[in-house]
């Protein structure tokens, strides 16, 4: 079952809607597809209302898919419920943006890493105050002992998204979504939340979907970058093929907005109007802020297509 090459996890044509008012639906997720090895890093890269935390969901579980496939370890878990989800989660975790929403207010540090091994029954087959310890060390929340007691409101942000990614990896999971998990931090911070996430790939075999608006990070942290546009994929590639070779022009536009990037003004922005989502439209999503727009565009929706060396585009003007 498990072959060396064989991906952990496989997304196919992935799609999820949600009903919105007067009968339609928005499609925050428009047949995406990605595969991540063990391991590795995938950024995923758009802006804010492009389905990327919509994906993170899919992925954990949280939202049911209404298209496609979500496979693990050769397994699919596109439709599974109840205890299988439970069990599921045993090898995939999510950990989210905003680390204070996320821990519970009334809990100490020692509560919230010993619930999930208590939920998943790891308690009797390991020793939860010393695993305790070796998540805390893990997350560099040292001294442990004084760490343990404390609750949310006692820690800096950064801790806390400590404990949270801790949480994450009480159940020794394969594979962790971290969706934007610095982007409420303090800039100073975010550096070595990122380092953690790096240390936990290296030493573990974890692996991530790094979820950013950032390129910069994106490429720091991720073996690919994935860059998303109104539900679809507008481009993929090895990160420092993507950064040094932008085909799409949101690719374009994104680098151009990237502190200390070549691309620096390499494209105008035409307008700053959010991606329709809504199901049934036509044509490229970007079409409508497109400095390279045509009618083409507008009436026909490019298929992402492979550019050679892993690198592929879903546009009718590629770079
Ligand atoms: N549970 C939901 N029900 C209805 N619409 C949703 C739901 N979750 C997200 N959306 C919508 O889906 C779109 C994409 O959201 P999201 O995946 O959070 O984007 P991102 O993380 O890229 O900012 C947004 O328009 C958002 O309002
Ligand atoms: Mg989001």
């Amino acid at each position: 079952m498990s072959d060396a090459n064989q991906p952990l996890l496989r997304v196919e044509d992935l799609v999820v809607r949600f009903p919105i008012a007067g009968r339609q639906y928005i499609r925050p997720v428009d047949g995406v597809s990605f595969a991540i090895a063990p391991g590795e890093v995938l950024s995923l890269v758009g802006e804010s209302g492009s389905g990327k935390s919509t994906i993170g969901k899919a992925l954990v579980r949280m939202v049911e898919p209404a298209g496609g496939t979500i496979e693990v370890n050769g397994q699919d878990v596109t439709h599974i419920r109840g205890r299988r989800i439970k069990d599921y989660r045993e090898n995939v975790q999510m950990v989210f943006q905003d680390p204070f929403g996320s821990l519970n207010p009334v809990r100490t540090v020692e509560q919230h890493l010993a619930f999930p091994l208590r939920k998943h029954r790891m308690d009797k087959t390991v020793n939860v105050n010393a695993k305790i310890d070796e998540l805390l060390e893990k997350v560099g929340l040292t001294p442990v002992a004084d760490t343990r007691q404390k609750f949310p409101h006692e820690l800096s942000g950064g801790q806390r998204q400590r404990v949270a990614i801790a949480r994450a990896l009480a159940v020794n999971p394969k594979f962790v979504v971290a969706d934007e998990p610095i982007s409420m931090l303090d800039v100073s911070i975010r550096a070595g939340i990122l380092k953690l996430m790096n240390d936990l790939r290296a030493d573990m075999n974890l692996a991530f979907l790094y979820i950013t608006h950032d390129l910069a990070s994106a490429r720091y942290i991720g073996n690919r970058i994935m860059v998303l546009y109104g539900g679809k994929v507008m481009e993929t590639a090895p990160s420092d093929e993507l950064l040094r070779h932008p085909s799409h022009p949101y690719t374009r536009l994104l680098l151009a907005a990237t502190p200390g990037s070549r691309h620096q003004g390499d494209l105008p922005e035409t307008s700053n109007t959010a991606p329709n989502l809504v199901e049934g439209r036509r044509g490229c999503p970007f079409a409508s802020r497109c400095p390279l727009v045509t009618s083409e565009c507008h009436e026909v929706e490019p298929a992402l297509t492979t550019l050679g060396d892993n690198h592929s585009v879903a546009c009718h003007h590629p770079a």
